[in-house]
């Protein structure tokens, strides 16, 4: 374990513990976006930055991304990194100016409205690369970060139907402003400029999941394991609940 202060506040850390998973322990917050505890930090949309002195002076870090190696003093809401965090929330609320998690943010700093820069109309994404990074990490990279400047976007290769995208909507779901298309009826859904078919839930009969996707969990599944794949997620609670009852 390593001693560490944050906001003057003497904290242990594991070693190479990021400083944000260790600040939150602690319950000091640090505003995230483009973190997802699911997913490996990206360190893209540098909201999270704190300041670190390790012994060498201060300097601004990453604090989704950056490890704790040693004894350090670290600052979430200095001067500096409130000043550079507001030029960041600026930038971002640009990008997704409807974001109420973004607002909040930019109103609790008190961010001026800026005019530095002419983005497309009802533009949203924020280029965080969440959903990038989840389609990546369940093995399907259909998804990927195009162009430059104000032209750069996610997309698939082309903006054509990928074959390589399972319509599963983890992209969608991690978002963390509600950027991606997921349009869903009753038993189909469009994403990517692709239309899937729902199949239905096998205990209640709701369409869900499209086969695509169902095909990948169970392949990924141990053999012997396959139990509730085929149920929404409702069922499978429901389920688990019963069993363990029965116990
Ligand atoms: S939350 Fe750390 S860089 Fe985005």
């Amino acid at each position: 374990m390593l001693e560490v202060t944050i906001d003057g506040r003497p904290i242990h850390a594991e070693k190479d513990e990021c400083i944000l998973s260790a600040a939150k322990r602690e319950g000091i917050v640090i505003p995230t976006l483009c973190h997802h505890k699911a997913l490996a930090g990206l360190g893209s949309c540098r909201l999270c930055i704190v300041e670190v002195d390790e012994g060498s002076g201060p300097k601004v870090v990453a604090s989704c991304v950056y490890p704790i190696k040693r004894a350090a003093i670290i600052l979430t809401t200095s001067e500096k990194i409130t000043r550079l965090r507001r030029g960041i929330l600026s930038m971002l609320r640009d990008r997704a100016p409807q974001d109420p998690y973004l607002q909040r943010l930019c109103a609790e700093y008190s961010v001026p409205h800026s005019t530095r820069y002419v983005l497309p109309p009802k533009l949203k994404c924020v280029l965080c690369g969440r959903c990038v990074a989840a389609c990546a990490a369940l093995g399907n990279g259909a998804i990927a970060t195009v162009g430059r400047g104000t032209a750069k976007k996610v997309s698939t290769p082309y903006d054509t139907d990928s074959s390589d995208c399972i319509g599963c909507g983890a992209c969608a779901q991690v978002c963390p402003v509600d950027a991606i298309a997921c349009i869903e009826t009753k038993d189909t859904r469009t994403i990517w400029n692709k239309t899937f078919r729902l199949i239905p839930c096998e205990r209640c009969g709701v369409p869900w999941v499209t086969k695509e996707a169902l095909d990948v969990v169970r392949e990924k599944t141990l053999p012997g394991t396959h139990g509730h794949v085929g149920f929404c997620p409702d069922c499978r609670k429901k389920e688990v609940l019963f069993t363990t009852r029965r116990l």
